[in-house]
């Protein structure tokens, strides 16, 4: 499949490098057609990866992942352009948090509480398919929740469209080896607010246990 990855951050690069290994073809994007990082990146990458601009990545992909700063998710999917999403599946992993005052960041507060990032990208491209997913862990688990308690632990699910999340879900099964049992639907789009708000709290957890390899496991 041709996936267009926006963003070449840890995040971008981790997902990048896992559904490459998954025989995918992969474009990276970023601002400009010659980001640094993206460059590195595509050096060390496997054949199948290329990189460009937001646009050029968003062209590329039939499935888009969109690993940006949760404050210019928007911009940088403006820059994707709106004609480039129409109709797609954009996979948001991004966090609205603010590190301008350090660390622990904190929930930018017109992207929280009473909204989220998902749900400006859903109002902002309402002809795409926004599923808000992984945002509540380090990327090393994304892509690897076997490293941890044999998988059994819980990814989230938000999004408008029930059939892209039934999608994503078969997406993040058969690519990052996520059991169905363990993917939670958690509802439409508003369900966004609930996972970005985890973000404080996963960053003082990790504060306190010394590594960002933990996760959550919801036990009933
Ligand atoms: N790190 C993790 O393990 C983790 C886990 C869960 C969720 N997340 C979330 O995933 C997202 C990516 O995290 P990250 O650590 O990989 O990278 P990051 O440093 O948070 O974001 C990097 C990306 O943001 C883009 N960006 C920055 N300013 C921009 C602007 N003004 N307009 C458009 N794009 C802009 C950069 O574009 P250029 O390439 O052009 O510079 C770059 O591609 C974040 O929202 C984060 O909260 C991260």
């Amino acid at each position: 499949m041709k996936i267009g990855v926006l963003g070449t951050g840890m995040v971008g690069v981790t997902i990048s490098n896992k559904l490459l290994e998954k025989s995918h073809s992969v474009k990276m994007g970023s601002r400009t057609s010659e980001n640094e990082k993206a460059i590195e990146w595509l050096l060390g990458a496997e054949k199948n990866a290329s990189a460009g601009t937001f646009e050029d990545a968003a062209k590329f992909g039939e499935l888009l992942i969109v690993c940006t700063k949760g404050e210019n998710t928007v911009e940088a999917l403006q820059q994707a352009g709106t004609e480039n999403l129409k109709g797609k599946i954009i996979l948001d992993v991004s966090n609205p948090l603010d590190f301008s005052q350090g660390s622990p960041a904190f929930l930018i507060p017109t992207l929280s509480n009473t909204n989220s990032v998902g749900e400006e990208v859903q109002k902002a491209f309402p002809d795409a398919k926004i599923v808000k997913t992984l945002n509540t862990m380090w990327c090393g688990i994304m892509v690897n929740p076997a490293s941890l308690g044999a998988g059994e632990h819980n990814v989230f699910m938000s999004g408008n469209d029930a059939e892209a999340k039934l999608m994503a879900k078969k997406f993040l099964n058969v690519n990052f080896d996520w059991k169905p049992d363990n993917i939670i639907d958690l509802g439409d789009i508003t369900t966004s607010r609930g996972t970005e708000a985890f973000l404080p709290l996963w960053l003082r957890i990790w504060g306190a246990i010394g590594t960002g390899a933990f996760n959550i496991k919801i036990v009933k």
